[in-house]
């Protein structure tokens, strides 16, 4: 076996995209045993850091390990039983995804359906919530299938009124996109590190609220082997999944340190510094980098008389449905930006497979000289398909965005 040797990519797909340079440093960090002092601090470190992220008073903040369905699933396994009702509001793949895992979970799922493209009115969520009457209402913010963002501010109110606990799929949208968890009200949010949060896929960042925590303990089970004759059970039913037990990971990172997994360490030093590279930048500085990275490509895309797809009013930042050209094989394209530029944009799924490329601009690659180099890939690659846009016109306008922004 050789060296691992990959090529150098410019992942500008809807991610994973190109990891900070410090957070890949991070993640090489000798390890220290799992209840040494130095590990629980950097626990209590990292939920700090994430309360921050989060825009979050709510003490219960922590990592799951594994990607970010591990966060969605935890959140929704531990809040469903079987028979609890769920709504889901599905405008993308992963609204698919939600109903997926709360079926999984033996909930019954009720959804209502947005044109991909598209995103919900909150007076649609509404109707739904009081026909429905479900325990949670599962949401996604960002849906990279469609790159459409969905706004959350006014649910959190409703689902309050309606006694219905707000759970957020926010894997890809935080860091690029507004997510103020406590000001909207949101009771459970999961995210991911692969997309602007500029880290690796395999940590899950979560936040949970009071009024989560106290469902969720209505289910609180201790593990045979580690309970104690002081040990108190709660009465519900356990939680289906052992892993992804919210109460028992609730106990693992507290102070009490009730023994669950081994943490993953390396991947927990990764989502430290992710934050930390976050919130040197400043939240604020990082979401404008991301809507000028976003505002640039789209710019760009415009310019070279490209369609972007969907309802670009509600596009999130950090990505940009192109409408493949009639005439053009779409995987062609792609496969010769892979192969000859070294780049990297993204397809998409079920209806929108073939129909439209995703480009993504996001953590890291949220950067004037990633956007510009992409423009002028992808505008040499379309002439060689006979698409002809105006040369040069893409990166021109990326350019004109940047200068009227004053950004160097
Ligand atoms: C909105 C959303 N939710 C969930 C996921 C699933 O994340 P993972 O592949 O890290 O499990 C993704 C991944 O693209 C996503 O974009």
């Amino acid at each position: 076996m050789k060296t691992l040797n990959l090529p150098p990519r410019l992942l500008m797909g809807p991610g994973p995209v190109n990891c900070y340079p410090r957070v890949l440093s991070a993640m090489s960090t000798q390890l220290v045993g799992q209840f040494d002092p130095a590990m629980t601090a950097v626990m209590d470190e990292v939920m700090a850091l994430y309360r921050q992220v989060f825009l979050t008073n709510n003490p219960h903040t922590l990592l799951i390990d594994g990607t970010s369905r591990a966060g969605i699933e935890a959140l929704l396994v531990s809040a469903l039983e079987p028979g609890d009702k769920v709504l889901v509001p599905v405008f993308g793949r992963f609204g698919h995804l939600l109903t997926e895992i709360c079926e999984r979970a033996g909930a019954r799922v009720y959804t209502i359906n947005s044109p991909w493209g598209t995103v919900f009115e909150p007076e649609q969520i509404e109707k739904a919530l009081i026909r429905i009457k479900p325990k949670v209402l599962a949401i996604v913010q960002g849906d990279t299938s469609t790159t459409m963002l969905q706004p959350l501010e006014h649910l959190g109110a409703l689902c309050r009124q309606h006694d219905v606990l707000l759970y957020c799929d926010a894997t890809a949208s935080v860091g690029g996109n507004t997510l103020n968890t406590d000001e909207w009200q949101l009771d459970a949010v999961s995210v991911g590190l692969q997309k602007c949060l500029g880290g690796p896929s395999g940590s899950a960042p979560i936040t949970v609220s009071e009024r989560y925590v106290t469902q969720v303990r209505k289910r609180h089970h201790i593990e045979a082997g580690i309970r104690e004759s002081s040990s108190s059970h709660a009465l519900g039913s356990p939680i289906q999944s052992n892993y992804f037990d919210i109460p028992m990971l609730l106990d693992y990172w507290s102070g009490a340190r009730l023994n669950h997994h081994t943490e993953a360490a390396s991947m927990l030093f990764c989502a430290r510094e992710c934050a930390i590279a976050l919130l040197e930048e400043g939240l604020g500085n990082v979401i404008r980098r991301h809507y000028d990275a976003g505002s640039a490509m789209l710019a760009g895309i415009q310019a070279m008389e490209l369609t972007p797809y969907g309802d670009i009013k509600h596009k999130m930042n950090n990505a940009v449905g192109v409408v493949i050209p009639d005439k053009i094989d779409g995987e062609l394209v792609r496969h010769e930006l892979l192969h000859r530029f070294n780049i990297e944009i993204g397809t998409s799924f079920g209806p929108l497979k073939g129909k439209i490329w995703r480009i993504g601009t996001m953590g890291y690659n949220a950067r004037q000289d990633a956007v510009l180099h992409t423009l002028q890939s992808l505008e040499t690659v379309l002439r060689r398909h006979q698409c002809v846009p105006k040369a040069g016109g893409g990166v021109d306008a990326a350019l004109a965005y940047y200068d009227q922004a004053s950004i160097q």
